[in-house]
């Protein structure tokens, strides 16, 4: 068993720290263990030129980036040869800083289990070209614990950003802790609590991998999706039917307070629609090819069209 730790902080600062601490316990358990930070890594930021798709939908490929010269396939072939992560993050302006945003959009749409699954079939089917095809790996259920640390308690979007890296590979998710007030460098390597928290979570995923990932149990921060345990849910006052949407899996309900307690309600129906379960991800797909990548019956204007926008304003650019 492999457990992968991405540190996306400082050198030997708290979340390397932290993150090794994890990783420490997960070797307890027997876990094979490896330590990346994402600041020693070149990672350019996607450019949404869609070739990862086309190349498993049109060409039978892997799903392979086109950009040149940074360290992406090195970080993709570590979590893909990972059966489990320990992703550890400081947080900077309320949320994780955007190397890991960078790192999110590019294994967001190219290594999407649902999508890498019906690419699969279809090139399984004939009804792709297969070339080298998908890795096999893309379908492993992998179980994550995502760390997060700040010296205050400016948290908020922390650790539900952290979460959506794990979403799109359908890793379980079965641990978030955040930890908060550790400013100075490495100093929470002087507090034993912590410490032993941040253990404890690697053990966690060492001892899930260890069973069928259908017995994973989720042991962080309740939040307060019942699917997700995101804490971040977006109210839409003008939606009577459903005005409560989680911000992590997209399931849509309704927000009642029960003794004292907020709960989020959400109907048989709906909940095959959360984005971390694989139906949520083919209703999505299923959304997006009936509606915003249908052609509209005028699509031949739109080179005419976009000619006003060719021509109005040259970029402002750098000089020299
Ligand atoms: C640019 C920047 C922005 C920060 N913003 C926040 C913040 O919004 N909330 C917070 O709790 N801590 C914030 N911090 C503090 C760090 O999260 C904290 O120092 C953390 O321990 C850094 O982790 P590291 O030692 O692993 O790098 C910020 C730090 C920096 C450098």
């Amino acid at each position: 068993m492999k457990i992968l730790g991405i540190s996306c902080g400082r050198r030997m600062g708290n979340t390397e720290v932290l993150v090794k601490e994890a990783l420490m316990g997960a070797q307890e358990m027997g876990a094979e263990v490896e330590i990346i930070r994402l600041g020693d890594l070149t990672l350019r930021p996607c450019t949404g030129c869609n070739h990862c798709l086309e190349d498993m939908f049109s060409k039978g490929g892997a799903g392979h980036c086109i950009l040149k010269k940074d360290d992406f396939p090195f970080i993709d072939e570590k979590i893909m040869d990972s059966d489990g992560l320990v992703l550890g993050s400081p947080i900077y302006e309320k949320t994780p800083p955007g190397l890991l945003k960078t790192l999110n959009d590019r294994m967001g749409p190219s290594h999407d289990m649902g999508i890498r699954i019906i690419a699969n079939q279809l090139q399984e089917e004939g009804k792709a070209p297969k070339g080298n095809g998908i890795d096999p790996r893309s379908f492993k259920m992998r179980a994550a614990s995502l760390i997060a640390v700040g010296g205050s308690e400016w948290d908020t979007l922390a650790l539900p950003l952290m979460h959506l890296f794990a979403l799109s590979m359908q890793i379980e998710v079965v641990d978030k802790v955040l930890f908060n007030w550790v400013a100075l460098p490495g100093v929470v390597a002087l507090d034993e609590e912590k410490l032993q928290r941040a253990r404890e979570s690697g053990r966690h995923v060492a001892r899930t991998l260890a069973k069928p990932i259908e017995e994973a149990v989720y042991i962080g921060e309740p939040g307060v999706c019942p699917i997700c345990h995101s804490k971040l849910v977006e109210v839409r006052a003008d939606d009577k039917n459903y005005p409560v949407i989680c911000g992590i899996c997209g399931v849509r309900g309704t927000l009642d307070v029960v003794d004292g307690k907020v709960a989020f309600a959400i109907k048989d129906e709906d909940r095959p629609l959360s984005h971390v379960l694989l139906s949520g991800k083919f209703a999505h797909l299923d959304e997006l090819n009936n509606v915003s990548l249908k052609p509209p019956a005028n699509m031949d204007e739109l080179p005419a069209a976009l000619q006003k926008y060719k021509k109005y304003l040259p970029y402002s650019r750098p000089q020299g």
